[in-house]
């Protein structure tokens, strides 16, 4: 099987070495001659480029280049497969995402609410511009999508370069099945899986389990209401348990995590630490033990230095991969235009549905009709999500004004004008005009 060429943008994301990881123990399904770590920082680059040329190192793959630079060309020129992950404006302005709207007492977050929204608004330009490079130096590569937030990013390209050869994949339920299956003692392989929604915005109605040979959805969400869940990274106890808490308020489905900031935004604000938020625990943490590391390679340190926490992230980017390039026909939960997977939601909607993966791309499944609770959230979610984009092509405040006031984690068009003339100023690097 010829060698395939993959190129991280974001190389200095602290995701990068469980990509690698992933890659590294998938050389049987996706063999790989050369890793090329694309970003716009160098200091970061480089500093990831130490780190991933010591892992292969430490295990043995001499056989595979590692090339980091910032220039596209470089980067893209007959790459397979880009994984993207860049973060626009970096952790500072995630902490600005997450701090402005709880200043007016509203949710504040990296995807969800109105910091969402500031992100998206951040994220389409460079995105849209990333796109636009590997269409030029690589347009036969597949692009498989981390970056966030996933449904505006992906609604954005979606218009501009309507075909691309892109997936949109979030890691949430990948790591909500993980989760559920360690905890209540199962074997996630096991599983079939059937999830509809938005991205972080989404909910299981079935769990097939192949050796028990039934749906074990109904035992898992009994196992919800009375077993706590504990997780190996125990920063995201919280939001696992809020998964239990939405199911002993409504018991019929196993709701993504995430829709806790759109159910309870009263119970996150008062939860959250408005000078202290989620950017500032992964810039104490993640960020920096990945410098340090980097720091320890640099000056020849002896011992073990590698010490990072992978989780099943990597493992599902390059799962895709893989199944792309052997055309497995696997299944994925992926973020695609609706075109009738869910019969009454619009078709120009962009998803998260189940998906099978082979040569010739992704193909969703077509589920049943969705009941209106779900339906009518949706349905408001994506509208707010259509106009924060429609502002960005047209320059329009109205139309961001609009998204603002429409984004359910918002009580009144009041508060929606004043977080949004905030993040106006705060983004004013990134964001484009916006014309009253
Ligand atoms: P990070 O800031 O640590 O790393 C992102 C890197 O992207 C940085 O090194 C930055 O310099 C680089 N970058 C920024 N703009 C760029 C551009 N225009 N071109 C090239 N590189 C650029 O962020 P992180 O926490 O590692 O997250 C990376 C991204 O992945 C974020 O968008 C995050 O939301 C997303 N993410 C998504 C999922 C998912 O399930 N979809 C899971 C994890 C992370
Ligand atoms: C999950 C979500 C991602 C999100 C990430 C944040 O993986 O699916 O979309 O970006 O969590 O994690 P962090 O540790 O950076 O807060
Ligand atoms: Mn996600």
């Amino acid at each position: 099987m010829k060698k395939q060429i993959i190129t991280v943008a974001g190389g200095g994301s602290t995701y990068t070495p469980g990509i690698i990881q992933a890659v590294l123990h998938g050389q049987n399904r996706l063999p790989v001659s050369e890793i090329r770590l694309y970003d716009i920082d160098a200091t970061r680059n480089e500093n990831m480029y130490l780190i991933i040329q010591y892992m292969l190192e430490q295990q043995g793959f001499s056989n595979i280049q590692v090339k980091q630079t910032a220039n596209p060309e470089e980067a893209f020129t007959n790459a397979d497969f880009i994984f993207s992950q860049i973060r626009v404006g970096g952790l500072t302005m995630r902490e600005k995402d997450e701090k402005i709207p709880l200043k007016y007492g509203l949710v504040g977050q990296e995807t969800c609410g109105l910091g969402g929204f500031a992100y998206g608004l951040r994220s389409i330009g460079p995105l849209l511009e990333l796109v636009g490079f590997v269409q030029k130096y690589a347009p036969e590569a597949w692009i498989l999508n981390y970056t966030n937030p996933e449904t505006i990013i992906s609604e954005a390209v979606r218009r501009q370069y309507p075909g691309i050869r892109m997936i949109n994949v979030c890691d949430m339920t990948i790591g909500i099945e993980d989760t559920l299956a360690k905890n209540y003692g199962y074997d996630r392989d096991n599983w079939i899986a059937t999830y509809y929604g938005l991205n972080h915005f989404g909910w299981y109605t079935k769990i097939y389990d192949k050796s028990l040979k039934r749906d074990i959805m109904p035992e898992l969400l009994e196992k919800l209401q009375t077993q706590e869940i504990k997780e190996e990274d125990p920063s995201w106890n919280r939001a696992f348990n809020m998964i239990r808490f939405m199911v002993q308020q409504f018991p019929d489905n196993i709701p993504n995590n995430y829709l806790e900031y759109y159910f309870y935004p009263d119970m996150y604000v008062n939860y959250a630490d408005p000078n202290y938020t989620r950017a500032n625990t992964i810039m104490d943490g993640r960020e920096r033990k990945t410098h340090e590391m980097a720091e320890k390679i640099r000056n020849k340190v002896e011992g073990d230095i590698l010490d990072f926490y992978f989780g099943v992230h990597g493992v599902y980017i390059v799962d895709i991969a893989a199944a792309l390039l052997n055309d497995e026909k696997k299944r994925f939960m992926l973020i695609v235009e609706n075109k009738g997977a869910i019969p009454n939601l619009r078709a120009d909607a962009v998803v998260e549905v189940p998906a099978y993966v082979g040569a010739t791309g992704v193909e969703a499944i077509r589920l049943s009709a969705i009941g209106d609770f779900h339906k009518g959230l949706m349905e408001a979610q994506v509208a707010a999500e259509k106009l924060l984009v429609d502002a960005y092509f047209e320059n329009s405040y109205q139309k961001a004004l609009q998204a603002f006031t429409l984004n359910q984690t918002v009580p009144n068009a009041t508060v929606a004008k004043q977080v949004l003339d905030e993040m106006i100023k705060a983004n004013e690097a990134y964001w484009p005009e916006l014309n009253k």
